[in-house]
């Protein structure tokens, strides 16, 4: 079997990593992959909105199936390049993509269909938007529609806070990313992240995670795109479970099938929950960095049966199954993520590891021999134990034997 991964975080190589955990001799190859990757796996050197190419690649050498990655390579079309080339991929197409490449058209969507979400008004102006700033209670967030690397929303603790970044995202802070915004309501409650599998006609949740958005203990400093994680997210009780059923995912199965939207591949719903109502925050049409490294360790039905079925269309005939004992998982990150990063210091203490844990890399490459950072979140370090506690534990006890220069990370990951 021969897989193709688009990709060069630890998302990416975790899913490279649990496929080898159910098939020894796949053979994957990573576009462009990172050092963590090129020891499991053959990177190729293409960038991940590179479709065509790829697409052309892929059939060269016979592909068997394609897991894209990020939402840059999904609205890029990657999905579409492959099939028109007659290729097996995992992933929604460009259209069913605009649920992470367009904001608008997830709310439009989301009310179309009675999916709880924020009271929201969309714009494509400034001046419209700006009046009608003072119809919203404080805090207002305020949306770039497009995709903005994770930077796109803003919470404004005041109206004038609101209008200087409307005017600075129309005057292009964001790009083509914010030629429209969203103005929303500031939801309160508990996060929660639900990834869910999709084949067009059945929607099956994975076991659940939790994200840390923010880069410092106590959800404090700025957003990233994730600090850390645990599974299962005890947020998600019985009765929360029964209404995210009830009143998300059966309307959102039916609104799919409404406007025909043959969504295949990862749905990733990210929730507010509050008084055991969910309402949704945001769809992304791809597997969460870190929650993957999560929750993936768990899985323990081949990924690649379960990510054949979505493509078939014939999900309801798979039995996934999960480990009981929950995870943590540990972002080690680069200095001054998020808002720069770095490249090129040595990473030390990786061949410390105890087979406790299992490391993800993200921003890493291999230089004169060593291992070194290249890029923000550089290591996902991630323990499956009897407790949540025991897990956090042992995480934070091998964390320690990793070192580089400039590294920082959390102390309050799965601390509940
Ligand atoms: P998004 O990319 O839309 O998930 O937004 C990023 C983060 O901003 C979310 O994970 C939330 O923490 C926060 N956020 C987004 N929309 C809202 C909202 N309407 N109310 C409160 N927080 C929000
Ligand atoms: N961890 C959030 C995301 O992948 O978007």
């Amino acid at each position: 079997m021969r897989i193709l991964i688009i990709g060069n975080g630890g998302r990416e190589h975790a899913l490279a990593q649990t496929i080898l955990r159910f098939h020894k001799d796949a053979e994957i190859f990573v576009a462009p992959g990172n050092a963590g990757t090129a020891q499991i796996a053959k990177n190729i050197d293409y960038e991940v909105t590179q479709v065509k190419e790829l697409a052309n690649w892929a059939k060269d050498n016979k592909i068997d199936l394609t897991v894209p990655g990020p939402e840059a390579a999904l609205v890029a079309g990657v999905t579409d390049a492959f099939n028109e080339q007659g290729l097996r991929v995992f992933g929604p197409d460009k259209e069913c993509s605009q649920f992470e490449g367009s904001k608008k058209f997830t709310k439009e969507f989301l009310v179309k269909y009675k999916v709880p979400t924020a009271a929201y008004a969309d714009f494509s102006a400034a001046q419209p938007a700006i009046d009608t700033v003072d119809e919203f209670d404080l805090p207002i967030v305020v949306k770039a529609d497009g995709l903005a690397a994770g930077k796109g929303v803003l919470i404004c603790e005041t109206r004038e806070d609101a209008k200087k970044e409307i005017r600075e995202i129309f005057d292009g802070k964001f790009g083509s990313a914010g030629d429209e915004i969203v103005l929303e309501e500031f939801l309160t409650g508990t996060e929660a992240s639900l990834l869910c599998w999709v084949d067009g006609n059945t929607i099956v949740p994975l076991e659940t995670a939790r994200d840390y958005k923010r880069a410092l203990d106590n959800d404090e400093g700025l957003n990233t795109g994730g600090m850390g994680g645990f599974s299962p997210n005890p947020a998600i009780t019985p009765k929360v479970r029964e209404n995210i059923e009830n009143q998300v995912l059966e309307p959102i199965i039916n609104g799919f099938k409404s406007e025909n939207l043959d969504f295949k591949g990862i749905l990733f719903i990210g929730l507010m929950i509050e008084n055991d109502i969910p309402k949704v925050l945001e769809f992304n049409v791809r597997f969460g960095d870190p929650e993957t490294q999560s929750v993936l360790p768990r899985l323990r039905t081949d990924i690649v049966e379960i990510m054949n079925a979505c493509i078939d269309g014939r999900l309801n005939e798979i039995d996934i199954r999960w480990d009981g004992n929950p995870s943590a998982t540990l972002i080690m990150a680069s200095k001054g993520y998020p808002e720069t990063s770095s490249s090129g210091d040595i990473i030390t203490g990786l061949d410390q590891l105890s087979d406790d844990v299992i490391v993800f890399h993200g921003g890493t490459a291999k230089e004169n021999g060593n291992i070194v950072t290249n890029g923000g979140r550089v290591l996902a370090i991630t323990a499956v134990d009897q407790s949540i506690e025991k897990a956090r534990a042992t995480m934070y006890k091998e964390a320690e034997k990793i070192k580089f220069d400039g590294m920082q990370y959390r102390r309050d990951i799965a601390s509940l």
